[in-house]
């Protein structure tokens, strides 16, 4: 389906942003920057939100949800928004019984790992994603000409929290059950990819400018198996956006092994982890891909001049790049001091 006309991309307000423009390939004049996890508990103002507010509840409260995605934007001056969710909330909103576990993740209080688990896996009904919209919607009026980028989590990364029912450290239960049920794993991956595909279409529909799908946990599988048992099921992810002209972003930890048939599935752009220098990745891609990356979290509590390097020598290498957005190589981590992230900006565009 196409974008209609009164839509950000489309009405003036975000097709020529730097962000959509680098996006799209394009050298905009200054270097557009934005952070994984920008919202979120760096920010003074997120944790005195959240006090008395379950995440997940914040996340499905569409004014909270919406205030907390624009408090990075007027901090920090980044050039985009992202959507403050999760990617457990499809999960959730088709009926999955899951809880955020402050400083753990998330955790589901009945693992998916039988073929009788993934039946009864309910579809997401679309009615269900109202305060996503809605959310969305508010969030879209404020930010003017500023994108918003709207977000999945990818099947596998989704799968890997159902299946161990809460974080892990190799996805160990995971690609058991990929590897020994393989009926089974497809069928769950192509659930979740189709409850991630639902979520991105109603992000981009209310106005999200782009999307990201985060397949975070993807580095602990072989590039062999991914191609086999995982990418068949992301590409039906982004799918659900066949027709709808906006820039899609994927992105892995850990994922240096993996760029190339990564981006098979329909990426547009790729984001890098911090452990592959963006030079190599542009290489291995071909040279003609977008990148977005690839700060070091570990340097954000470096010292200034030590830091400031750091930015440098990411930028220089992004020009290997036909366009480059800078970003982190992950997340911001909670302890990060947010004025640290607004001098990153600041450099960057300077
Ligand atoms: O600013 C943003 O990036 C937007 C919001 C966002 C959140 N989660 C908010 C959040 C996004 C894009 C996500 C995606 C997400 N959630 C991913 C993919 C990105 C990634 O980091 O790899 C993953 C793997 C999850 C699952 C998840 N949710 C984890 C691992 C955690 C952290 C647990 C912790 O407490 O450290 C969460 C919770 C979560 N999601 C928080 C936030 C701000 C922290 C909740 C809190 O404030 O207590």
């Amino acid at each position: 389906m196409p974008l209609t006309s009164d839509h950000p991309l489309l009405d003036g307000r975000t097709g020529t942003s730097p962000l959509v423009r680098a996006y799209r390939g394009d050298r905009p004049e200054t270097t557009p920057v934005w952070f994984m996890r920008q919202a979120g508990r760096s920010l003074p103002e997120y944790r005195e939100l959240r006090v008395g507010n379950e995440m997940l509840d914040a996340c499905l409260t569409p004014s909270l949800a919406s205030e907390i995605t624009l408090q990075p934007v007027r901090r920090h001056h980044v050039d985009a928004a992202i959507f403050f969710s999760d990617i457990v909330i499809p999960a959730k909103l088709a009926g999955v019984e899951v809880a955020i576990v402050p400083g753990k993740g998330p955790v589901f209080a009945n693992p998916i790992r039988t073929a009788a688990d993934v039946a009864a896996l309910r579809p997401l009904d679309p009615e269900a994603l109202a305060p996503i919209r809605e959310a969305v919607a508010m969030t879209v009026a404020e930010l003017g000409s500023t994108p918003l980028i709207g977000f999945a989590g990818a099947p596998f990364t989704l799968a890997s929290y159902l299946v161990e029912g809460g974080p892990s450290k190799d996805q160990l239960r995971a690609r058991t059950l990929m590897y020994t049920e393989p009926q089974v794993w497809a069928t769950l991956l192509n659930w979740c990819a189709d409850i991630a595909g639902e979520f991105l279409v109603a992000q981009v529909e209310a106005g999200a400018s782009a999307v990201q799908l985060f397949d975070s946990w993807v580095g602990s599988l072989s590039e062999q198996q991914y191609v086999r048992r995982v990418a068949p099921h992301s590409k039906r992810a982004l799918s659900h956006l066949r027709g709808y002209d906006v820039p899609k972003v994927h992105f892995g930890v850990g994922s240096g092994e993996l760029l190339r048939a990564m981006h098979g599935i329909g990426a547009d752009v790729m984001g890098v982890d911090w452990r592959i220098p963006l030079d190599t990745a542009s290489e291995r891609l071909g040279g003609d891909v977008p990148l977005q990356g690839n700060l070091d979290p570990a340097l954000l509590g470096a010292p200034a001049h030590v830091l400031e390097a750091h930015v440098q020598d990411v930028l220089d290498r992004g020009l290997s790049a036909p366009s480059h957005v800078v970003n982190l190589g992950h997340g911001v981590p909670p302890e990060t001091d947010p004025d640290v992230l607004t001098r990153i900006v600041e450099l960057v565009h300077g």
